[in-house]
């Protein structure tokens, strides 16, 4: 199978898929919607999560709760030795106080990831996550390697430590979007039937934020067309930010009379 080349700039906004759609409108009515629909005739497979194989439970959940963002996280052990690699059991988990979360699979029962360890045996240090974008997107994949301890990921990545304002960790310098992070917490996950604790939920409370000026609108916000945030998908499979849609939220102060006349009653019966 031939695979069609990288294209740079492909970032665009589109309609909605169905724009003409109105409050209560079931999904069979657009031509989109009744495709989606067919896939039924299929039936449903159902997976019992209690008595399935964990490596089969792996590939479902990672392939099914998709896209996931990446955080590419930099950290120091207690030896001083600068870890650098990918997560994408990762999301925000509030602004106010502003904290993340990244989740880090047990190496086996009695052994945490690198970056793990280092977070939580040498907190003083802190730790950064930093956005991957497309331009850089193999060094960052390649920093996964399992290589022994006395070959540097940062080496292996090609990308550069910058300083860091308040943690000891560098952050990665080709990173349009790098926040500096302090442990929060660290929750064990243990599993319910063995007692083993298989997984570390990390949360980081964020410091500061390195921001490139020139990904950002003029609102202040960030760009995703000039961020090009790559997210992780099922397997070895990533996915590009590419096309982008808006849709406002509704809010009933404008909607509501609307909403009442297309969609009817508390039981959702139409008019
Ligand atoms: C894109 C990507 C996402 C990953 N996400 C996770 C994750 O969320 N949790 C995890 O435990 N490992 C994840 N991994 C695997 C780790 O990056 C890998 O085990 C790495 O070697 C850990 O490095 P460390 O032991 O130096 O911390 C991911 C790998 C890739 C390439």
């Amino acid at each position: 199978m031939s695979i069609p080349a990288f294209k740079p700039d492909s970032f665009t906004y589109t309609d909605s898929p169905n724009p003409s759609w109105s409050y209560g409108q079931p999904v069979a009515s657009s031509p989109v919607g009744k495709e989606w629909l067919k896939g039924e005739d299929e039936g449903w497979k159902l997976v019992n999560a209690e008595t399935e194989n964990p490596g089969s439970l792996y590939a479902l959940m990672v392939s099914g709760i998709v896209p996931r963002p990446v955080a590419f996280v930099s950290s120091i052990s207690e030896d001083g030795v600068e870890n650098l690699s990918p997560f994408s059991w990762f999301n925000m988990v509030t602004h106010s106080p502003p904290v993340v979360s990244i989740s880090f699979a047990s190496k086996s029962p009695s052994s945490l990831k690198d970056t793990a360890q280092n977070i939580i045996s040498n907190p003083s240090a802190g730790f950064t996550v930093n956005i991957i974008s497309e331009p850089f997107v193999e060094g960052a994949n390649a920093t996964a390697v399992d290589a022994p301890a006395e070959v540097s990921e940062w080496g292996v990545s090609g990308l550069t430590k910058e300083a860091s304002l308040k943690v000891k960790a560098a952050r990665v310098k080709e990173s349009a979007f790098s926040m500096e992070c302090e442990l929060l917490q660290s929750i064990p996950i243990t599993h319910p039937e063995t007692g083993i604790s298989t997984t570390t939920l990390i949360l980081g409370l964020v410091k500061y934020i390195h921001v490139r000026n020139d990904v950002l609108t003029p609102k202040g916000t960030v760009d995703p067309a000039k961020l090009k945030a790559v997210s992780r998908l099922g397997d070895i499979s990533y996915a590009r930010v590419g096309d982008a849609f808006r849709l406002g939220r509704p809010a009933w102060k404008d909607e509501g009379e609307r909403i009442l006349a297309e969609v009817g009653g508390r039981n959702g019966e139409r008019n």
